[in-house]
């Protein structure tokens, strides 16, 4: 699977890549190449999700989560087989999952323990049948309503039923109860009859209760009953509609501080694609609170970073590059995406650039992916501020 002209390099190579940048025009454009501030830019449509849709695995939502176009894109061109790629703020687990489809080596991190929940079930899938079984083995009517103000979400059968299935997942953890979980925690809010809850605001995110109850006020409804157990099935079929990961070697995944990652082996990765939070655009630990619930993880002891200011968040940046410089190999590269905040007024890959001053990382250039760009290109003048145009920007470094 793959939605971009082949890679012309198999292995790192920063100046075969930067040579196919220059030349780029998979998608009919030519790459804008300028300087602003002593930085090296490269904007083009390098990635495309229109072409073709991803891995069936990645259809799960998170916050914030990026396209699985954009680590394909890196791990395809700088790394080989067996390689370990490494994402220390993976959320759903974009990178890893990734990785292991391309059979590397998955490595990951997040501070919020969800994250490896809904990433290593995706790693090592149980077979439809397995679930199937144990979803028939479960006792969907043991569970006692323990939180009564979740039916602004739940009819009681519903909630019934969540809670019955969350007890049964507090005491089992075989692989097939994980892949369970994961699904579960991906079904629990949303807009549509495929989720558990009545109508609520996009999947990603929980409302709180009390807005939820406005929400029902609002569109004069109540909590519809659902079928759990066959809604997760019927979600499970479709994630594992284009079958499992390649062979690939066994996944590290941890839920430290992406500064300080004791489990993750020096000089391990080959290759780093992240993204991490954008000062304090998101609020994680809020967002998730329904689902850490549900899952058993205390929200207020996931201390997730919010940076308020440029001068904390440059700090941070810096703190993780030194210990990027220490678990990603001589000659490896890291690809880290921060996307545009606040209008694009305030130019995130400027500020890690600086960051990273006298760290041992060659600092090679930004890469603007820009969707639509064919027909808006003519928009990237020297003040590159498209306006109206998405734009992953991504910093390319390789280490010393
Ligand atoms: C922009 S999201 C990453 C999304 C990811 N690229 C994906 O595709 O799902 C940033 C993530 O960083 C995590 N995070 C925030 N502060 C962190 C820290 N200090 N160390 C590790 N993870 C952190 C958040 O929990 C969140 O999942």
């Amino acid at each position: 699977m793959t939605n971009f002209a082949a890679p012309i390099i198999a292995t790192a190579d920063s100046d075969a890549f930067l040579a196919e940048l220059r030349g780029f025009d998979a998608f009919g454009a030519k790459t804008i190449q300028f300087e602003q501030d002593g930085i090296p830019y490269f904007v083009n449509e390098f990635w495309t999700s229109s072409q073709r849709q991803a891995h069936s695995l990645h259809e799960i939502s998170y916050r914030a989560c990026f396209k699985p176009q954009l680590p394909e894109f890196f791990i395809s061109r700088l790394t080989a087989s067996g390689e370990g790629v490494y994402d220390p703020f993976m959320g759903r687990g974009t990178t890893p999952l990734q990785a292991a489809l391309m059979g590397r080596r998955p490595i990951g991190n997040d501070m919020n323990p969800l994250s490896a929940l809904l990433t290593r079930p995706r790693l090592a899938t149980p077979s439809l049948a397995a679930i199937e079984a144990r979803l028939r083995e479960i006792d969907w009517r043991a569970g006692e309503p323990e939180r009564r103000d979740l039916l602004a979400f739940y009819h009681e059968d519903t909630l019934r039923q969540i809670c019955a299935l969350r007890r049964f997942l507090l005491t089992h953890s075989e692989p097939v109860d994980d892949w369970i979980k994961m699904v579960a925690i991906n079904r629990l809010t949303g807009h549509s009859p495929g989720f558990f809850s009545v109508y609520t605001l996009p999947p990603n995110q929980a409302v709180s209760v009390e807005s939820q109850v406005k929400i029902n006020a609002r569109r004069g409804q109540t909590p519809p009953p659902r079928d759990v157990g066959k809604l997760i099935l019927k979600k499970s079929r479709a994630l594992l509609a284009d079958g499992p990961p390649r062979p690939h070697p066994p996944a590290i995944l941890g839920d430290g501080d992406a500064a300080h990652t004791p489990f993750v082996a020096s000089a391990s990765a080959r290759l780093i694609v992240t993204s991490p939070p954008f000062l304090d655009i998101v609020q994680y630990a809020a967002d998730n609170w329904l689902r850490n619930w549900f899952a058993g993880i205390d929200t207020d002891a996931v201390k997730i970073s919010a940076h308020r200011g440029e001068a904390a968040w440059s700090r941070m940046v810096r703190d993780c590059f030194v210990e990027f410089a220490r678990v990603v190999a001589p000659g490896g590269h890291v690809a880290f995406e921060v996307g545009e905040v606040r209008g694009g007024s305030v130019l995130l890959e400027r500020l890690v650039w600086r960051a990273v001053e006298g760290l041992p990382f060659a600092r090679l250039f930004v890469l603007v992916n820009a969707q639509e760009f064919t027909k808006t290109s003519h928009c990237w003048g020297v003040r590159n501020n498209a306006k109206g145009v998405n734009s992953n920007r991504i910093v390319v470094l390789r280490r010393a």
